[in-house]
């Protein structure tokens, strides 16, 4: 079973994000091989990020309850799809700093994209894969695009619109989640032999990290 946090990248009252966010959801749990959940950020009202060093150097006990409850869930996830639109030609702040405070619990795991905007928030994407690759994730090749005829076509509705409506980029759905399910099986196989690589260490007495 691979476990993908689906995150809703914005939290502006009347966000569009929403809509792609439950379909993406819907499509993933699809799969028998896939676990999917939605992790809002409206839920995770993270501070701006305000720790004396970067979140490779900061371990448990965390100080802030929900920086707590955000890391913790990320750690459970063997990847992530981000859901975010473009916001001045880059991706939201609040993605960043959700981001930004966690930083092990991303490292070795697969990351996918669904994106709307003038050009379906390609720019933003592009932004974010490189952010990805800072926190040792990796990004598959296949993102959803929702261009603007699409995304015209159901602004007015409320969450979750007609899955019907999101036809146009089902294809590229498919194949973001083959994708998803190939680099994280690999990733999952792979973090479990170091793993057992390093209980092995421990067993025969070398000193626990
Ligand atoms: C602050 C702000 C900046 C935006 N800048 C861009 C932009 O640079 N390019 C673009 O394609 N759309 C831009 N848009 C339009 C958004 O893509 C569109 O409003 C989208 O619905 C925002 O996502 P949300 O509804 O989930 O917040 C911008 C919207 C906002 C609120």
């Amino acid at each position: 079973m691979l476990k993908i946090g689906v995150i809703l990248g914005t939290v502006r009252r009347g966000r569009f994000g929403e809509k792609p966010a439950r379909w993406i959801l819907d499509e993933l749990n699809k799969h028998p091989d896939i676990e999917a959940e939605l992790l809002d950020l409206k839920d995770y009202p993270l501070p701006f990020f305000d720790e004396p060093v970067s979140p490779g150097w900061i371990s448990e006990p965390y100080q802030n309850e929900v920086v707590a409850r955000w890391t913790k869930k990320i750690g459970e996830k063997d990847g992530y799809v981000m859901v975010a639109p473009e916001y001045n030609r880059g991706y939201t702040g609040v993605l960043k700093n959700a981001i930004d405070w966690v930083y092990k619990e991303w490292n070795k795991k697969v990351v996918g994209f669904v994106s709307y905007g003038s050009v379906g928030g390609g720019r933003a994407v592009e932004q974010l894969r490189t952010v990805a690759v800072e926190m040792q994730m990796v990004p598959v090749r296949q993102a959803v695009h929702i261009q603007w005829d699409v995304y015209m076509s159901m602004a007015a509705d409320s969450a979750p619109v007609d899955p019907a409506k999101f036809k146009p980029v089902e294809q590229q759905a498919h194949a973001l989640i083959e994708q998803l399910l190939w680099y994280g099986k690999a990733l999952q196989l792979a973090r479990q032999a170091d793993h057992k690589a390093k209980q092995n260490l421990e067993l025969e007495g070398a000193p626990a990290e």
